[in-house]
């Protein structure tokens, strides 16, 4: 078979750089670590969902409710929420995937900021977009260059808040001038909880040790 007649991935995945992720070893004489550059939880897992866990191992077999049903009623009624309105995924990786391939097409631009969290460009490529990097003021993201770098191609804006890898942390009035600043119908992923109106869809990442697509042993 000659290479034309292979099956070709779509524009823009060759071009995807894998995923960094950041160091996980210490100097040799560290007693203890606490890995934290892919924001994970130095206290680690609740125990109660390690009991969790360990209540299901044996019953692996089994699919679960694809729908998350239960899980999605009990973080509403917790939260004061609409169930139809949460969202159930493995790790906010792949909500912030499955964003980028619903909202993004072939020709469209989706900004992110300089150090902002490196899965963001794999997925917008992954969706046959292109990625816009916004400048960043101190190593901290900037509403104001995000807000130069849109273009009338500009379908999303991906925003880690805190950050990973730099730990900074935007302003929360700040993440509702972007909203607010942005086009209806732009779609602003961030990790911080959106303003009612302006934001298709929020990610939420607070303790988790996973690392993004493809997995890695960070
Ligand atoms: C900003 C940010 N978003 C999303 C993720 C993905 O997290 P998970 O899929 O484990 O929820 C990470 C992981 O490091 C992250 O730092």
């Amino acid at each position: 078979m000659t290479t034309e007649l292979r099956p070709q991935p779509r524009p823009g995945v060759m071009e995807i750089d894998a995923y960094v992720p950041g160091k996980s070893h210490a100097p040799a004489g560290v007693a203890k670590v606490h890995k934290l550059s892919a924001n994970e939880n130095p206290l680690g897992p609740s125990p109660k969902a390690v009991e969790a866990v360990r209540a299901i191992a044996d019953r692996l077999e089994l699919y679960p409710d694809g729908s998350s049903t239960r899980l999605r009623e009990t973080i509403a009624s917790v939260h004061g929420l609409n169930a139809a309105n949460v969202m159930a995924f493995n790790g906010s990786d792949e909500a912030i995937a499955l964003m980028a391939r619903t909202y993004l097409r072939d020709g469209d631009e989706a900004i992110y900021s300089e150090h902002g969290f490196l899965a963001y460009p794999i997925y917008i490529r992954a969706a046959g977009a292109t990625p816009v990097v916004a400048g960043e003021t101190d190593e901290r993201a900037d509403v104001d260059a995000i807000l130069a770098a849109v273009t009338p191609k500009t379908k999303a804006v991906f925003l880690a808040n805190p950050n990973n890898p730099t730990g900074t942390y935007l302003p929360f009035g700040e993440i509702r001038r972007l909203h607010a600043a942005l086009r209806p119908g732009t779609c602003c992923s961030s990790s911080t909880p959106p303003t009612p109106n302006s934001c298709a869809a929020t990610t939420t990442k607070r303790a988790s040790s996973s690392s993004p697509v493809p997995p890695t042993s960070s």
